[in-house]
């Protein structure tokens, strides 16, 4: 443990509640520091881009622009054995989308314990970040967390979660990792992979989505380009003064790799939902049941009822209601 994980420590405990899992949180970081090689090799997989893509196909739904973009960026970086920056992935879009799940499934095929692994650390704003006059520590904080970590183990997973509710200062303090070939006090970043979820841009591109449906066209036809639609994310969040991307140097020198726009689910995709969710439940499958409950869901827009207003959250609740029936 070096001087920075004590700074770290000192500062950290007034800040971490029991309910966050106090001990396991500190047992799992400096466990992890003790003896590097052993416990962190151990939990890498050997990737493979092939099941990776057979992993997206079976359990991401209706979401052909993240299931492409993701296999093509994440297997050409895990496969180059010299990357020149981190991999860095901005996802976009409605709630219950599968834009957390499929940090998930990303997670499943680097480390052997998954999303479980300690080398996965999600950030979820509002509950990590909450208080304005604290940026200053949280910055310190968050910058040793990251070069602690990647020190330790260069294949780390970071996961920023409500990222639009994030201090933009404290956005700016992750960017000096995410630089092309950039080494801090002698540690490579190159390796780390970095995701930042929001839900912002979410009315570009569910209006994208409809225009689509309106016209008859297939969505499957949607692509980055369509409508300049990467640009006009990128550029829609850069000018959002409440977003926390605002006045980013992330955006301004070009650090995102990908923005990846999450599309709104349809009525057959929140169907394929419950259906997975009555495997997971062990229950028989049941098409019927499926469908019932896919349409009892809140659909958008009033008149049209297209899109699933929720996604697919709250399917397994709303499944175990109708199962007691
Ligand atoms: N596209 C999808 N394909 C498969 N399951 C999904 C999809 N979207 C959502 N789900 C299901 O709904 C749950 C909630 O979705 P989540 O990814 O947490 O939403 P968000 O996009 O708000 O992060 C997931 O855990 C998953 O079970
Ligand atoms: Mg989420």
């Amino acid at each position: 443990m070096n001087s920075g994980h004590l700074f770290l420590l000192f500062f950290l405990l007034p800040c971490v509640t029991v309910e966050a899992g106090f001990f396991d949180f500190f047992e799992s970081y400096f466990d992890g520091f003790k003896d590097t090689n052993k416990t962190y090799i151990d939990d890498l997989r050997h990737f493979n881009s092939n099941e990776l893509k057979k992993d997206l196909r079976k359990f991401l739904y209706g979401q052909h622009i993240a299931m492409k973009t993701i296999q093509n960026a994440l297997s050409s970086f895990m496969e180059d054995s010299n990357p020149n920056k981190p991999l860095v992935l901005s996802f976009h879009g409605p709630p219950g989308v599968g834009k957390s799940y499929v940090t998930k499934i990303i997670a499943r095929n680097i480390y052997k314990n998954g999303e479980k692994s300690k080398h996965v650390h999600t950030f979820k704003a509002d509950y990590w970040f909450q208080h304005k006059d604290m940026t200053r520590i949280y910055q310190t904080q968050l910058r040793e967390w990251i070069h602690g970590n990647v020190s330790g183990f260069p294949r780390s997973m970071f996961i920023f979660d409500e990222v639009n509710k994030m201090n933009p200062e404290l956005i700016d303090t992750i960017k000096p990792f995410l630089e092309y070939n950039h080494q801090l006090d002698g540690v490579s970043f190159n390796n780390a992979i970095f995701i930042f979820i929001s839900n912002s841009e979410m009315r570009t591109i569910n209006k994208l989505t409809l225009d689509f449906w309106k016209e008859g066209r297939d969505r499957e036809e949607i692509q980055m380009t369509s409508s300049g639609l990467e640009t006009q994310i990128s550029q829609n969040i850069y000018n959002d003064k409440n977003g926390g991307f605002w006045h980013s140097s992330l955006i301004d020198q070009h650090l995102i790799d990908h923005f990846i726009p999450f599309l709104p689910l349809e009525l057959k995709h929140v169907r394929q939902c419950v259906l997975s969710e009555m495997a997971h439940l062990n229950m028989t499958e049941d098409f019927d049941l499926a469908d019932k409950v896919a349409r009892d869901m809140p659909f958008f827009p009033p008149e049209e009822k297209i899109f699933a207003v929720k996604g697919c959250k709250s399917v397994r609740q709303k499944l175990v209601l109708y199962a007691d029936d």
